[in-house]
């Protein structure tokens, strides 16, 4: 029995610069998505169960991810179609990370399905690469390396500041549970495919054009584009490397409320520079930000709702006050095991 495992993951800081090269934040999560199942010599094909989904079946010759059916399978057959393994798969999916809530579960999905078909789990910037591939291939949506990067690296009880250039993740202890805690409030779906996503690449390569890699960019530069819907957009990612580097700082030197004022500039800078933020999930940052206890809160992720993130004292707000939140803590990421 082959048992492959992906956590989800949660951004901490650091939106919308992984796909300029830039630096961001996150943590995997204690919620994951589990691939069980044995190689299958005479289907020709990965065959997946799910709770509460029509089965998947995917020949290994699937042409076109994008339009395979049910749609959650769309993410398994980019994965078979970005590693064509040689033999099928027969097995099942379950998950204990919600679905489509903003804490990439597509991407714990690619890479569970990735390791339980013989991807090479030493190789981790690879697998990276090959589920980023495979998402692409999925949903046609140019995402960057985070959610990849951080379902296969986590660490128990660090974070990862992870620089999208130079492909490199370095764990960073995060304060103790009976020191801060995070919570995630999810606000609703979203469709990244319906947002402004692609829209906001588009322009970070247009102002690439002009100034070269926002990564090397400073204020400076970015305040000699004309357009100043390019200035903005620069200059949230050149403030928000910035901040990246000021919250793990802050979080070697012990200082969580330093950590949590700059996750609060990260929201202000993705509402009003990137425009990436809605007028509700700006409403709940601010009551979060305004709660006794609450240390800093941000917009998370894609954008356009989506997740908010929050760095709490202990308890300051019980999950339970929403809808949809969850407190997460810090975990290991993929793993694989041959058991039996
Ligand atoms: C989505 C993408 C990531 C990243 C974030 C924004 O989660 O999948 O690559 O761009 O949005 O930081």
């Amino acid at each position: 029995m082959i048992v492959a495992t992906a956590p989800g993951r949660v951004n901490l800081i650091g939106d919308h610069t992984d796909y300029t090269g830039g630096l961001c934040f996150p943590m995997a999560i204690d919620r994951h998505v589990e691939v069980r199942g044995e190689p299958d010599a005479d289907s020709g094909a990965v065959t997946l169960a799910t709770d509460g989904h029509p089965a998947a079946t995917i020949p290994l010759d699937v042409a076109e991810p994008a339009l395979v059916e049910p749609a959650w399978a769309r993410y398994v057959a980019g994965v078979v179609a970005q590693l064509r393994p040689a033999t099928g798969f027969r097995g099942a999916v379950h998950s204990t990370l919600p679905e489509g809530a903003g804490l990439s579960s597509s991407a714990a999905l690619e890479v569970a399905v990735a390791l339980a078909l013989g991807a090479d789990a030493g190789d981790p910037v690879a697998l990276a690469k090959l589920c980023q591939a495979a998402e692409h291939a999925a949903r046609g949506v140019p995402t960057g390396l985070l959610d990849q990067l951080a379902v296969i690296g986590g660490v128990a009880g660090h974070g990862l500041l992870l620089d999208c250039r130079a492909v490199t993740s370095r764990p960073v202890p995060l304060p103790p549970p009976d020191e801060a805690e995070w919570l995630v409030v999810f606000t609703g779906p979203r469709s990244l495919a319906d947002s402004g996503y692609s829209t906001r690449v588009a322009e970070l390569a247009a102002a690439a054009e002009l100034i070269g890699p926002i990564r090397d960019a400073d204020e400076t530069a970015v305040a000699t584009l004309a357009d100043p819907v390019l200035r903005t957009r620069a200059r949230h990612v050149v403030t928000e490397n910035a901040r990246v580097r000021a919250f793990a700082d802050a979080l070697v030197a012990g200082d969580v409320a330093a950590a949590g004022a700059l996750m609060n500039d990260s929201h202000r800078s993705l509402s009003r520079d990137f425009e990436s933020s809605t007028p509700r999930v700006d409403g709940l940052c601010a009551d979060l930000a305004a709660t006794s206890g609450v240390l800093g809160a941000r917009i998370t992720g894609g954008g356009w709702g989506g997740c908010v993130v929050a760095l709490l004292r202990p308890g300051a707000v019980a999950p339970a006050a929403f809808a949809q939140a969850w407190t997460v803590r810090p975990a290991a990421g993929a793993r694989v095991e041959h058991d039996g």
